[in-house]
């Protein structure tokens, strides 16, 4: 029987390993007309024209707030996603967040680059840097973690070997993820329960009308003087205009996310990055792989395995 040459659209880069996961009799790029699927990373679908002949979209990542879900699946449109496919590049992240927020690592950078003059008196000054930046140790501190996915459980795991304690919330634990979270973790009862209890709070909650401004002015309130408050999961989750004021007030000693914002330019507490949570080599093909091979299935024998 002749193999059916289907063609799929790619919106972003996408791993070649990933797309090796494809038939390779189906037409791949970024310019194909009529195609049967879409393959995504970032790109924002939302505005998109998204032609008749598509019936299924691949998204390489775990969030699907750059697609328009709710108006493929009226039309029968699956949308794949690879939910912890990048768990461990986000979780190595986060650590690296914490570890740059207890040792006040990129205030520290700054001052060194700032320093002037000759070796001697650079090193003269180092002794104002030394006592400026002095920080504190992760073992015996606690890490809130709201969202207990793929991502937030790497997290609490990877922070209960570095001897933190870990209290996690999410409303919307699935049982075999409760059953995968290390027993160490405290299973707190609301968010305000982890912000009152937590010397770091992370974030891994997907961006919805319940999620939006989650971490408010109200609920920075209630966190622990001098906090660190991390946020690798999406913008809007966090009110950045409260998170500014608690930091003026020193209510907050440090706010590491993973998006650029005006509100937050310029702030001495603020490390801001550009998304580069499951921006490495092998987060980018586990996910392509995962999806491509999801499209593929479904395209030629109609399996959903996940969307
Ligand atoms: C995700 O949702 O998995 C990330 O935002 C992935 C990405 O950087 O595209």
């Amino acid at each position: 029987m002749a193999e059916t040459a289907r063609k799929i659209l790619t919106l972003n880069a996408i791993s070649a390993r990933g797309l090796a996961r494809l038939p390779q009799h189906y037409v791949v790029g970024g310019d194909v007309a009529e195609p049967d699927g879409i393959l995504v990373r970032s790109a924002n679908m939302h505005d998109m024209d998204i032609p008749a002949s598509v019936r299924a979209i691949g998204r390489a990542g775990a969030g699907t707030n750059n697609i328009p879900v709710k108006k493929l699946s009226e039309r029968g449109v699956p949308v794949f996603n690879a939910p912890g496919a990048n768990a461990n590049a986000v979780k190595e992240l986060v650590i690296a967040g914490m570890l740059m927020g207890a040792r006040n690592l990129v205030p520290a950078l700054k001052f060194v680059e700032g320093l002037g003059g000759s070796d001697e008196e650079m090193h003269k000054a180092t002794e104002a840097g030394k006592k400026a930046f002095a920080g504190i140790e992760l073992p015996g501190r606690t890490l809130g973690v709201i969202g207990l996915g793929a991502i937030g459980s790497h997290i609490a795991e990877a922070a209960i070997r570095l001897g933190m304690q870990v209290v996690g919330y999410d409303p919307a634990i699935t049982v075999d993820a409760a059953w995968r979270l290390p027993s160490q973790v405290k299973r707190a009862e609301s968010v305000e329960d982890v912000l009152r209890m937590a010397d770091f709070v992370t974030l891994h909650v997907p961006l919805l009308d319940a999620t939006r401004n989650l971490i408010n002015a109200q609920r920075i309130g209630l966190m622990r003087p001098g906090a660190v408050l991390l946020n690798f999961a999406r913008e809007g989750v966090v009110d950045n205009a409260a998170v500014v004021e608690a930091l003026d007030a020193g209510k907050l000693h440090a706010y590491i996310c993973d998006f650029p914002a005006n509100a937050l330019k310029g702030h001495a507490r603020v490390v801001a990055l550009p998304h580069l949570g499951a921006s490495t080599e092998e987060a980018e093909e586990n996910c392509a792989v995962m999806v491509a091979g999801q499209l593929a299935d479904y395209l030629e024998h109609g399996n959903i395995l996940n969307s």
